[in-house]
């Protein structure tokens, strides 16, 4: 048989038991001070899941006194207050849980002896004591806006009315994605999208406008290891550095015609056309064109990336995302260092 581990707990500065369903108070007079010490909590930030000193407040069934209710405990403190109404509370909460000295004229039991109480948990790990300022607390009574403190029913109900309604609202579809702007990772954040779709075993297109004359990228390399990828080549002979417009232009047209085929016929899931914006912004192709196409033939459930500077303002208009790269610095602008393999390619 093996050993069971014991829960983790999730720690809290404090914990406040409020008692109900007794002979104490009526149980509306309970819920209404469980409500103000949550909008106090609020207020202050302990509520907050990373703050160690965050309190946790819960009703509790009768604790068994019945007499000048409600009581209020607080843990681990083991101080047990009575007669507690909206007046007592917030001297409770600002004398004690903000300024950490309890109210003694409202104690009726104590657990153990002033200055003998367990240290409670931030003071166990050893964080710093909490400083709050307790001017920003709101007034007694706030909390009865139903904004900020609805009863629990209430609430439940009103979280699974917007569940349901985002669920309504949730639709897929095959995204037209626009990388362009003067900065660097245009094609960077495409290849990540490539890879993260190859991780859920999409199938993956790339087909790249514009042929560097050192091209055998670091990314070229990782498709062909990474196998299911098609990676497109244009054809030889039109790089940033032809001299032949005529040819180039003929490239950039042969090279969309591939994509077309592609895109109608290939089954993608995801396919990128790196620096397409080039030929459009150039007026090789005419955008208006493409954009039409692309509306009565695109799969709905492709997704299209488009990379590259200068995106003519009605690509934007026709696409989804558009994300815009700027440069802050660049190596080689403040330090003269090179693109580097791995890095830039
Ligand atoms: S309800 Fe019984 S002690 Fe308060």
């Amino acid at each position: 048989m093996t050993e069971q581990q014991a829960p983790s707990m999730r720690q809290y500065g404090r914990h406040m038991f409020l008692c109900n369903h007794g002979d104490c108070a009526e149980p509306a007079a309970a819920e209404a001070l469980l409500r103000q010490i949550e909008q106090w909590n609020r207020d202050v930030g302990l509520n907050q899941l990373r703050n160690p000193h965050r309190i946790k407040c819960s009703l509790v069934d009768c604790l068994g006194v019945c007499q000048k209710g409600p009581i209020l405990v607080v843990y681990p403190d083991g101080v047990w207050y009575h007669s507690v109404d909206s007046a007592a509370l917030e001297r409770i909460y600002r004398e004690h849980i903000i300024g950490g000295a309890p109210v003694e004229e409202l104690i009726f039991h104590r657990l153990y002896p002033p200055g003998q109480e367990p240290a409670y948990a931030p003071g166990v790990r050893g964080d710093a004591p909490p400083a709050i300022d307790a001017d920003r607390l709101s007034p007694v009574g706030a909390s009865n806006n139903h904004d900020i403190a609805e009863p629990s029913t209430d609430r439940n109900a009103a979280a699974d009315q917007r569940r349901q309604n985002a669920r309504r609202h949730v639709q897929k579809k095959g995204l037209v994605i626009v990388n362009t702007g003067e900065g660097k990772g245009k094609t960077t954040a495409a290849l990540g999208i490539m890879t993260r779709a190859w991780g859920r075993k999409m199938k993956v297109g790339v087909i790249q406008f514009l042929k560097h004359e050192n091209a055998r990228y670091g990314e070229i390399k990782a498709a062909a290891r990474m196998g299911d990828i098609d990676w497109i080549s244009t054809g030889d002979g039109w790089t940033w550095t032809s001299t032949d417009m005529d040819e180039t232009i003929a490239r950039a047209r042969h090279a969309w015609s591939l994509a077309q085929e592609r895109i109608i016929n290939g089954g993608y899931d995801l396919f990128i056309l790196d620096e397409f914006t080039y030929p459009l912004a150039y007026g090789w192709l005419d955008v208006n064109e493409v954009l039409a196409w692309l509306e009565a033939n695109k799969p709905p459930m492709l997704h299209l990336v488009i990379t590259g500077r200068y995106a003519p303002q009605n690509l934007i208009d026709f696409a989804d995302l558009v994300t815009e790269m700027r440069e802050i610095k660049h190596p080689f602008r403040e330090q003269g260092i090179r693109a580097q393999a791995g890095i830039e390619y």
